[in-house]
């Protein structure tokens, strides 16, 4: 069993994972998040949402999952978002082509449809599945198609990112941040993208959740007003240039912008934030690297973009974070198709002196030539560009006619204007977490076994494997479990009167009274709940209990009174667990 396969399988049997509808035989590309599993979820989510929207001021908005076609033909979804799909000439199985041909050449990503067909001609590729011949590459859309509506309803689709909800609303975000960039929205949501042929378990998923922010930037302010809290932070980089030589760079974040590795602070402070977030939720920092995109593998709508990669055992480095320099791609985009503009006004920081050349028609001498039109034709010539003034003849179009206008009848002057800010359309900074995939990166991360060696003297005369979920105590779904040691009244009324005080407290508790108290302890263990109280016979003598800590074993003894307060020490405030009772 590879390490995928162990923390899958306990990821089933613990209520964390489980396929979709496998009542029905599954089918891929879908996962079911249990019990444990949704509350891991929450707690991830709720740990981005304190950073990016408490912390970083990016407010929550939610979309419809649903969007119009209008929206992703401008995004440009509709016309590129898709994938190499090729089919077995036998057995009708599809494949994405850049897979079928990862054993010849690492990086597909990049090439054309034309060098795929020609490498699986050349290489005689066949079908992985029944050895049939490979047919001809086509591409294939990955939005999954819906209809608004019933009859010839409206074209739809479930959207592939949740980002295009921001762009869409920019006007109305604007307003709320009073017209002052920067600023952010965020969205957390199911995002849809039907793969070809999803393999990679809970990696490749065709429904799976997004948290993204789209923040509004300045395009001349690319500086960080806040980049000092980063600036000593050591990252693993591996930027364009480092995978032409093979090897990823550690640097600091002030290092790499002096250097332009990274392109700009702004850019800068957004990737070492996803790092703060990612080892915040339990990603290990030894596995983890920031990859810049080589320029064949650039999204449509970016120029520059770093993804946080996690180190896995199956799939090797696997991308988790896209951080984005989409520029003004998706609101210029916007603005097209809705023929509306989406800009703002950016007043500059002192009022500037500005030199523009202005037409200014002699009415005088229009009026006796051009009579009544007179004034619409001075109004079309002011409207020309600079350019059609330097032309022997000005040639001007009034109601659908062809004007020529004599040079004498326009004087052109350069004025001086005091101008004190312009419209500009803003630059999106874009970080793009995969959720399901940082989750699965936490699990795999967090799990460890451990050989507990046989002790003759307890009955055991086998050495024993501990499986651990070692996670961050932030993110345990269950905080802490409540065992009375014996299924006896006596034991199991105080147990469930310190389960009631810590409901109390907001603190996701589990009672557990089935099977011997070593079965309790491995089986939280397991699901990497980091403290058990267990209530003795010694409780009903001195109204005190055990605290058993999760990764190291060891138990103290504490007074049932002070339990609210040692756990929340012990859970949110770092204290040693030493030092909060008598060890036992
Ligand atoms: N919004 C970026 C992505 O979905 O990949």
């Amino acid at each position: 069993m590879d390490r995928y396969e162990q923390v899958i399988e306990l990821a089933k049997r613990r209520g964390f994972l489980w396929n979709s509808f496998e009542l029905y035989g599954g089918t891929a590309g879908f996962y079911d998040y249990g019990p444990l599993g949704s509350t891991l979820k929450r707690g991830i989510e709720q740990i981005w949402r304190e950073i990016y929207v408490i912390q970083e001021g990016f407010m929550e908005i939610e979309c419809p999952t649903i969007g119009i076609e209008e929206v992703f033909v401008a995004s440009g979804h509709v016309g590129g978002f898709s994938d190499p799909l090729c089919e077995c000439e036998q057995c009708k199985e599809a494949f994405r082509a850049d897979h079928l041909i990862k054993h010849i050449m690492e990086e597909a990503d990049g090439l054309s449809n034309e060098e795929l067909d020609r490498i699986i001609e050349q290489n005689g590729v066949k079908c992985p599945e029944c050895g049939g011949n490979i047919g001809n590459i086509y591409e294939f859309n990955l939005m999954f198609k819906t209809q608004i509506g019933p009859g010839s309803g409206r074209k739809g689709y479930l959207r592939p990112e949740t980002a295009q909800g921001m762009f869409v609303d920019f006007l109305k975000l604007a307003r709320y941040y009073r017209d002052k960039l920067p600023f952010g929205a965020t969205q957390i949501g199911k995002s849809y993208r039907n793969e070809i042929s999803p393999r990679q378990g809970v990696i490749r998923l065709r429904e799976f959740t997004q948290a993204e922010a789209e923040i509004f930037i300045d395009p001349m302010v690319k500086s960080h007003p806040n980049i000092q809290r980063f600036e000593n932070t050591s990252l693993n980089l591996y930027s364009d240039t480092a995978q032409e030589m093979g090897r990823s760079q550690i640097m600091t974040i002030r290092e790499a912008v002096d250097k332009g590795i990274i392109a700009h602070e702004f850019l800068a402070y957004q990737v070492a934030l996803v790092d703060h977030f990612l080892q915040r939720v339990g990603i290990a920092a030894d596995k983890l690297r920031f990859r810049q995109h080589r320029k064949d593998e650039m999204a449509h709508y970016a120029i520059d973009c770093w993804d946080a990669e996690v180190l896995t055992d199956r799939f090797g480095w696997v991308e988790v974070v896209g951080i984005a320099d989409r520029t003004d791609y998706d609101l210029s985009a916007h603005a097209k198709m809705s023929k509306t503009e989406l800009s703002i006004y950016s007043e500059y920081e002192q009022p500037r002196m500005v030199e523009k050349f202005v037409i200014k028609p002699n009415m005088g001498k229009m009026g006796p030539m051009f009579k009544d039109k007179a004034k619409v034709v001075a109004e079309a010539l002011k409207a020309l560009p600079q350019e059609a003034f330097e032309k022997e003849e000005i040639k001007v179009s009034v109601d659908g006619d062809d004007l020529t206008v004599p040079r004498e009848l326009v004087e052109f002057v350069q004025e001086t204007f005091k101008v004190s800010g312009e419209n500009i359309v803003p630059h999106v900074i874009e970080p793009s977490f995969g959720i399901d995939r940082i989750l699965y990166s936490v699990l795999e991360h967090a799990y460890d076994e451990e050989i507990i060696p046989a002790k003759a003297s307890e009955g055991n005369n086998e050495d024993e494997t501990r499986i651990v979920l070692r996670f961050r105590k932030e993110v345990s779904p269950i905080k802490v479990a409540v065992l009375p040691l014996l299924t006896r009244k006596e034991l199991i009324e105080p147990a469930k009167e310190i389960v009631a005080r810590l409901k109390d407290k907001g603190l996701m508790v589990s009672y557990d009274d089935s099977g011997t108290i070593g079965r309790r302890y491995r089986r939280n263990d397991e699901i990497g709940t980091p403290y058990c109280i267990t209530v003795d016979y010694d409780t009903l003598e001195d109204n005190t209990v055990t605290v058993r800590d999760r990764d190291n074993m060891q138990q103290v003894r504490v007074s049932i009174d002070a339990i609210d307060d040692v756990l929340h020490e012990l859970l949110y405030k770092g204290k040693e667990f030493e030092t909060v009772g008598k060890p036992l």
